[in-house]
């Protein structure tokens, strides 16, 4: 028996513990650089677009309240992302799934923290054993998404479910500790595999503005891709510069793009004869002659 199925035995009938515990899944993951989320089984029973709410029970409904809260992390495993969003299904108190109930989407907040409140998910049968209760999660920011799902220790029917059980689960098997009010609470970090570096493009954002949104990978090595976005057609001018502010790279785009977003590959070796080494270089983004944006990106 490991640590956490020992811890498992004394996980419901807690009180009077003051509501939220701290709790960090993968702390030794974290240590090993090895945090992000792992994913899970879709199941049949996502429906796309449910509504942006955290009170994902009805009014009223059956069973033990529950309120859990959680940080989601990009891929370094401390940088926290604002406006992730994070989508939630999960059985009823009877183990049924609805199409309307039990189901709704949380945005992060500013420090990357996400709660909802909705009841512990009922057991239903797979076959001839029961999953475990489980909210299943899709979790999104930018162009990465992870399905997955959260489980809670103490769970009897976890050793018989092929997906909590497996070694890849470990880290989202939840405790859950009961407060004074007999509600349940939990705590789900989730790191998705983000790279630091593109959330703050990725949030400034304004459809209104021309704007240089990312260029990945950065650093980069040999090639990447430069995603820019034009609030209207233009004649549109990339150039590369040192630190120095030595043009190193010139027309690398030289012509009229319409609006909307583009994807442009990033050489270091560039068509026009030029080799960028390694080094730090800003990329220069002109609109009609007039500079628009600039980014700093890295050839490693
Ligand atoms: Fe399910």
């Amino acid at each position: 028996m490991n640590n956490n199925r020992r811890k498992v035995l004394k996980w419901v009938g807690l009180s009077g513990l003051g509501g939220l515990i701290t709790w960090k899944a993968n702390a030794q993951a974290i240590i090993n650089n090895e945090c992000l989320s792992t994913d899970d089984i879709l199941g049949p029973f996502y429906v796309p677009n449910a509504p942006f709410i955290d009170q994902l029970a009805p009014d009223g409904a059956p069973g033990t309240p529950i309120v859990i809260t959680g940080t989601v992390y990009a891929n370094d495993c401390e940088t926290i992302i604002p406006q992730a969003v994070v989508d939630v299904w999960h059985a009823n108190d009877g183990g049924g799934y609805e199409d309307t109930h039990y189901r709704g989407r949380v945005n992060t907040q500013v420090n990357g923290t996400y709660s909802f409140q909705s009841i512990f998910p009922g057991k239903y049968l797979n076959g001839a054993s029961f999953r475990p209760r489980h909210f299943h999660y899709k979790v999104s920011f930018d162009d990465v998404e992870l399905t997955t799902q959260i489980y809670f220790q103490g769970d009897t029917s976890i050793p018989s479910d092929p997906w909590a059980s497996s070694p890849s689960a470990t880290d989202r098997i939840i405790p859950v500790m009961e407060d004074e009010n007999g509600v349940l609470h939990g705590v789900a970090d989730i790191y998705l595999d983000v790279d630091p570096l593109i959330i703050n493009s990725t949030l400034k954002m304004d459809r209104g503005r021309s704007q240089i949104i990312k260029i990945f990978p950065n650093p980069l090595q040999t090639s990447g891709q430069i995603e820019l976005f034009l609030a209207k057609s233009g004649h549109t001018h990339l150039q590369v510069f040192d630190l120095s502010g030595k043009k190193v790279m010139a027309d690398m785009v030289n012509k009229v793009l319409p609006q909307g977003e583009h994807l442009l590959e990033l050489q270091s070796n560039s068509r026009l004869g030029v080799k960028l080494t390694a080094g730090i270089y800003i990329l220069q983004m002109r609109v009609d002659h007039q500079i628009i944006d600039a980014m700093r990106f890295i050839i490693s």
